[in-house]
C-alpha cells in the first residue's frame, strides 16, 4: 500500500492534547496534503470542534493506517494490526485524557467486542484510559440522522473531558 500512496500521514495537532481523534485511514485529499482529515470529512470534523469551542490546533488527530489505501478500499486487518504499535506509541508519547475513535476500524482496532450502534457516545474506560466511540463523520455526513446523532455525541465531549481524573 506504501508504493500506491503519495506519502504518509502521521497525525496534525498538538501532540500535548487532552484529547486525540482516531479515523480510518486517509483518502485522497489526506493523500495529497500530507495531513488527516483535510477533505468533506475532515471539514465536518472542524466544525463539530468548533461547536465544543475547540480548534484542531487544541487537539490531535489520526488514523489507524497511515497510508491511502488502493481506491479508499477499508483496511486490511493485516494492515491495521502493522500500524497498531505506531499509533499506540503516538498515544504513549501524547497521553491523552480522551481517545476519541471515529467510526469502526478505530473502534475495532482499540477496544474489544463492541459495536458502534450500540456504544457510541458513551466513555468506556479499557487498560487506564478513557476511549469516547463516535460515528465516522464521513458515514454520517450525508446521513440526517447519524449527522445529529454523532453532533449529539460530540457535544458530550467537554463534559466527559471534565470527569475524567
Ligand atoms: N477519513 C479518515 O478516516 N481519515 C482521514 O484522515 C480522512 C477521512
Amino acid at each position: 500500500m506504501a508504493q500506491e500512496a503519495t506519502q504518509l500521514v502521521f497525525g496534525d495537532g498538538n501532540p500535548d492534547a487532552d484529547i486525540v481523534f482516531i479515523g480510518e485511514a486517509p483518502g485522497k485529499n489526506e493523500d495529497e496534503q500530507g495531513k488527516p482529515f483535510v477533505g468533506a470529512a475532515g471539514k465536518f470534523l472542524n466544525e463539530m470542534l468548533a461547536l465544543i469551542g475547540l480548534g484542531r490546533e487544541d487537539v490531535y488527530i489520526t488514523n489507524i493506517v497511515k497510508y491511502r489505501p488502493p481506491n479508499n478500499r477499508d483496511p486490511l486487518p493485516e494492515e491495521k494490526a502493522a500500524f497498531l504499535p505506531f499509533l499506540q506509541a503516538q498515544l504513549e508519547i501524547i497521553k491523552p485524557k480522551l481517545v476519541v475513535t471515529l467510526g469502526r476500524h478505530s473502534m475495532d482496532s482499540l477496544l474489544p467486542d463492541l459495536q458502534i450502534s450500540k456504544c457510541h457516545g458513551q466513555p468506556k474506560r479499557y487498560k487506564g484510559q478513557v476511549y469516547l466511540p463516535l460515528f465516522h463523520p464521513a458515514a454520517a455526513l450525508y446521513n440526517g440522522g447519524l449527522r445529529q446523532t454523532l453532533i449529539d455525541d460530540f457535544e458530550r465531549i467537554p463534559k466527559i473531558l471534565a470527569a475524567i481524573n
